[in-house]
């Protein structure tokens, strides 16, 4: 479905490694049993934060679990931290780093913790992309770029690769793994008897740093990683932690229609954080799009922004301003604004947004050392963690 929330159209299938279909986010809160966020939690995170990220106001992050209980933290002073990830097997797209501008959003305005992972070893076990150990270390390095692009505060901000920090994850890792049999991962992840050995471990580790303080973490993502953290909040409390919070975003929908997922099988299917302007131009160009199918009709009949792709990228991401979006949306609508003039609006955000992030890549390069520990600084870190 769209991201207005219209009736269901079908089938759908959301997993943490398939998005098939057109979601339906109605259904898909019930069916993994998170919530929705109302008005009124909305309302008090917002005051909580000191200020509206249109994320919020449009319900692209849209559900949560909760959500109500980090306020609560937060208005005691308890704290609480963040963690997010991305897993290394390719280049970034648009989809993949919004969580991570919202997550440096909730820093900024929080001052917390952020760990962000980078689950290489996830991309090497899972045997149909293909990936040497070394693309998806290679992967992690250059994605790593991507994220401290973002902006992330490096005095608060630790970002690990799973294969090089193993060794401070690993002894909470085995007793996070003690606490799930085969049946449970198979019944939630859907693994087979065909399945190799490292992915039946692996949630484990996707697991373990949502414990890596004794306090709430907030986890935001997409809501495909969902089945990781409905686990670990069946373990936590019984290995003396809480149970993970999460809020939960829909999907940044294909270039290419409202169905699916963005896939580096469709490389036209998503804008990469690497395009150039060239690039962007005609990929958005060639863009699903909910006009007609000629101006004449269009002018008379208006266009749908529901199905309209380029549309939907400004609702979801790239306009913030909530009276231009709703403007373009309208005038959309009633047929003054055509389908080519929709894309060349959204082309230029998209050329903005990049240039900008391409330049803060590079500068990345110079900072890694402050935001990825390893050796010695690692274990101390982990210490600090867990005493
Ligand atoms: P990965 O690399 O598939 O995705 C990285 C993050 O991007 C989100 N995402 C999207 N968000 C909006 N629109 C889209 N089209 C879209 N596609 C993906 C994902 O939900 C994710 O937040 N196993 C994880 C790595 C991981 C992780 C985590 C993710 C480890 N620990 C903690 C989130 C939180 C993975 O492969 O993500």
């Amino acid at each position: 479905m769209n991201i207005f929330g219209s009736e269901d159209r079908g089938e759908f299938i959301v997993t943490p490694w398939t998005v098939e279909g057109e979601v339906d986010y109605n259904k898909l809160v019930e069916k993994f049993g998170t919530n929705l966020i109302d008005d009124r939690l909305m309302e008090r995170f917002i005051k909580a934060a000191g200020e509206s990220h249109h994320l919020l106001r449009r319900r692209i992050f849209f559900s949560h679990r909760d959500l109500d209980k980090i306020l609560d933290d937060w208005e005691n002073g308890r704290g609480f931290f963040l963690y997010t990830g991305r897993g290394p097997s390719g280049p970034m797209h648009i989809g993949h780093i919004i969580p991570f501008y919202f997550t440096k959003w909730l820093q900024d305005n929080f001052k917390v913790n952020v760990y962000i992972q980078l689950t290489d070893d996830e991309k090497f076990l899972e045997e149909s992309r293909g990936l040497t150990l070394e693309d998806a270390t290679k992967w992690s390095y250059e994605n790593m770029l991507d994220i401290i692009a973002v902006g992330f505060n490096p005095d608060k901000t630790f970002i690990f690769q799973d294969t090089e920090y193993i060794k401070n994850m690993y002894p909470l890792a085995l007793k996070v793994a003690r606490k799930i049999n085969f049946s449970w991962v198979r019944a939630v992840f859907g693994f087979t008897h065909e399945t190799n050995i490292g992915l039946i471990f692996y949630p484990a580790l996707q697991i373990v740093p949502a414990l890596f303080e004794k306090k709430r973490c907030l986890i935001p993502a997409a809501i495909d990683q969902d089945p990781y953290w409905r686990i670990q909040r069946d373990i936590a409390e019984s290995l003396g932690y809480y149970k993970t919070a999460a809020i939960h975003s829909k999907f940044l929908p294909p270039l290419t229609g409202p169905a699916g997922k963005m896939s580096a099988s469709r490389p036209e299917s998503a804008i990469y954080l690497y395009d150039d302007a060239k690039t962007v131009r005609k990929k958005i160009w060639l863009a699903y799009s909910g006009g007609q199918p000629t101006v004449e009709l269009h002018r008379k009949l208006g266009g749908n922004p529901e199905v309209d792709v380029a549309f939907q990228w400004l609702y979801f991401f790239f306009e913030p301003d909530d009276a231009k979006v709703k403007k373009l949306e309208e005038d959309y609508r009633a047929g003054k604004i055509l389908s080519g003039e929709m894309k060349n609006i959204l082309i230029e955000k998209v050329i903005e947004f990049l240039e900008k992030h391409q330049e803060r890549r590079e500068e990345a390069k110079e900072l890694i050392h402050l935001f990825k520990y390893d050796g010695e600084l690692a274990r101390e870190m982990w210490k600090k963690i867990h005493q």
